[in-house]
Formats: structure tokens, C-alpha cells, sequence
């Protein structure tokens, strides 16, 4: 059993970052193999399907690859204009082609969320389900959503608030029980 994880924000200081470090290191308390991928260092270029297809880069390649070998997706996502960033979107998109080749059916995705904002990324993560599911994913109810998420943090990069702890904890603890049902 093995998840990816990876954070859809491309910001240097990312407040998705620090609740995805939180999140692999209760997952891998919970006995779970996480391999963490850099989305930033990726420099994953925009899909075109002209060209994409036919000679993806190199990071792609990787990527699904990944995906694949992997059970479990853990995304972390900011909130881009209630949806999530485009960036992330154009992530899925090029991975998901050619759709033979969709890496994405099976796996089981469980969402993450962080915004300086009071509304949590909500709206963004309802439609980021939306596409997960199209992709064929088994997107776990529900979602770990961090408002104004720059004070969120402590200086070890834990969270400071406990029952925030204890909910990603029942969260985590809920993503583990049905990756263990799709690894039968
Ligand atoms: C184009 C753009 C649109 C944004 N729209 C929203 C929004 O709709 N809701 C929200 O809570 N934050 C919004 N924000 C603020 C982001 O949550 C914040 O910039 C940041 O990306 C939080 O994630 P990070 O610390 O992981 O980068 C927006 C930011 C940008 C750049």
C-alpha cells in the first residue's frame, strides 16, 4: 500500500505544503509508505494536445508513473477563484491522456486544503472531487481544510490547534482504512 502525495500550489512558503509534511508524517505513523512529489520542481508544461500526447516530458512520464504505483492520492490544494488552481487542473488533464493510459481510475484520492481566507478551500475542493471522480478515483468523504492557515502552524510545523489535529487524525485514519479495502 503506497499513497503520492503532493501539494497543487506552486508558492514557495506554500501554507498547502505545510499541511500536506503534517499530513504524510500521521500517515506514515499509520504504517503507510507516502512518496511525496515535487509539483514545483516538475515544471510540468501546459498540455497541448497537438504535441502532449505523442512526446510528453520526461516529468510526466514520471508522474504517471507514480501514480500508478501508487494505491492512495493525498493532494493538498489552495482555493483559486472557488475552484483550485489552474495549474493543478492542467496536471490532471495531462496525466489523465491518452485515456487509455489514465493513471488515475482506482486509485483513492483524499483532499487537503489551506487558505489565509475564512472559507477554508471548500468551493475548491467540491470541484477538484468532481474532476477526481471523473477521473475514476475513489475520492474519500469529506476534507482536512485549514483557514487562515498562516497562523495555523506552530515552529516544529505541526498544528497548533488540537482539535484540528484530531480531525486530520480521524481523516487520515478513515483514508487508511479504505486504502486497506482497494489493496485486497
Ligand atoms: C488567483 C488567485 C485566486 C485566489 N482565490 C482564492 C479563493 O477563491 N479563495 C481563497 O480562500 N483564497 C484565494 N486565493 C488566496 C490563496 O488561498 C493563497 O494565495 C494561497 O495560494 C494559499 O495557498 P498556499 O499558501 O499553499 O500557496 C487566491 C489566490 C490567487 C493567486
Amino acid at each position: 500500500m503506497k499513497v503520492l502525495a503532493f501539494s497543487g500550489s506552486l508558492r514557495t512558503g506554500s501554507t498547502n505544503e505545510r499541511l500536506l509534511a503534517v499530513a504524510v508524517k500521521g500517515l506514515v505513523a499509520k504504517g503507510v509508505e507516502v512518496d511525496v512529489w515535487n509539483f514545483k520542481a516538475a515544471n510540468i508544461p501546459i498540455y497541448d494536445p497537438d504535441t502532449s500526447d505523442a512526446n510528453p516530458p520526461a516529468a510526466m512520464v514520471d508522474f504517471k508513473a507514480r501514480v500508478r504505483a501508487a494505491t492512495g492520492l493525498l493532494i493538498a490544494s489552495p482555493e483559486y477563484n472557488y475552484s483550485y488552481p489552474g495549474a493543478l487542473k492542467n496536471l490532471l488533464d495531462f496525466a489523465s491522456r491518452p485515456p487509455r493510459e489514465n493513471p488515475f481510475k482506482g486509485r483513492v484520492s483524499a483532499q487537503l486544503g489551506a487558505t489565509p481566507g475564512p472559507g477554508g478551500t471548500l468551493q475548491g475542493q467540491a470541484m477538484l472531487r468532481h474532476v477526481l471522480s471523473g477521473l475514476g478515483c475513489h475520492t474519500l468523504p469529506g476534507a482536512v481544510t485549514v483557514s487562515r492557515a498562516e497562523d495555523a502552524f506552530d515552529e516544529q510545523g505541526g498544528l497548533k490547534d488540537e482539535g484540528q489535529r484530531k480531525t486530520l487524525d480521524g481523516f487520515l485514519q478513515r483514508f487508511v482504512e479504505e486504502l486497506t479495502l482497494r489493496s485486497r
